[in-house]
């Protein structure tokens, strides 16, 4: 099961408190490393955390650079619990407009992760699904395509992703807005949706089981018909 979040509602939560955006941002990371440990111990097999998004570039200068300080911390603390709870991590989206130390780090953690196979958290970083789809088009102008998979293929290739763990089965995004905002748009086509009101730093593992909870009654036919209705619907059924 691949679970992707939006973790949205950080400025909120730290502006109720009176506090700046920052300290939303770092009370979301701790947020996020209990989801992570959740899910690892409810089986989850792929994670997807929503960190930075192309468009989130055009916030404030300082904003930025903590978000980014507050990703390589992230980074460089991760990658030991991960390696100690066998979680491999991967950091999807552009890498070619990060600073190098960041990149390095982002090298490392793959590296030394890569042989873990409890579950696979991946970190959307600098991510525009809009951009993954188009610049995955123009490398593919010259490639015969013959199935919806192979695009995937050349879709994580843009990302630095996997194409085995790329299809989402559920998106969760948090505090309220209904909307995608350019995230996984590929490999959500067939996800559940689940918009929460609760503000990102106040999602924790109740929370989490109760949107997996959520899932498991919803049901999935990705544009077919339920089995049972199928089957007796055929001759003889
Ligand atoms: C949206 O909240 C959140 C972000 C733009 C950043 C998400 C980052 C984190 C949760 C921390 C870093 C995460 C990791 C995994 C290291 P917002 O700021 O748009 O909130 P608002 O809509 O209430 O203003």
């Amino acid at each position: 099961m691949h679970i992707a979040i939006i973790m949205d509602g950080n400025g909120r939560w730290a502006a109720r408190r009176n506090l700046n955006r920052q300290a939303g941002h770092r009370a979301g990371a701790r947020a996020a490393d209990a989801i992570v440990r959740a899910a690892a111990r409810r089986g989850v097999d792929t994670l997807t955390l929503y960190a930075f998004s192309s468009e989130n570039w055009f916030r404030p200068q300082p904003e930025v650079e903590a978000l980014f300080g507050l990703l390589r911390r992230y980074l460089i603390t991760e990658t030991d619990r991960c390696l100690g709870e066998s979680i491999r991590l991967n950091v999807i989206g552009r890498r070619d407009r990060l600073n190098s130390t960041l990149r390095a780090q982002i090298e490392q953690s793959e590296q030394l992760t890569a042989a873990c196979s409890r579950m696979h958290l991946r970190i959307a970083v600098d991510y525009s699904s809009r951009y993954s789809i188009m610049e995955a088009g123009r490398r593919l102008q010259t490639i015969p395509l013959s199935a919806p998979g192979d695009y995937l293929r050349h879709l994580a290739e843009v990302d630095h992703s996997d194409p085995a763990t790329a299809e989402v089965d559920l998106l969760i995004r948090t505090a309220g807005e209904k909307r995608l905002s350019d995230f996984l748009l590929w490999e959500c086509a067939y996800a559940e949706l689940l918009f929460l009101d609760c503000l990102w730093p106040d999602f924790d593992e109740t929370a989490f089981a109760q949107a997996l909870e959520e899932y498991s009654r919803r049901q999935r036919r990705f544009g077919r018909i339920p089995a049972a209705q199928d089957a007796a619907e055929r001759p003889g059924g």
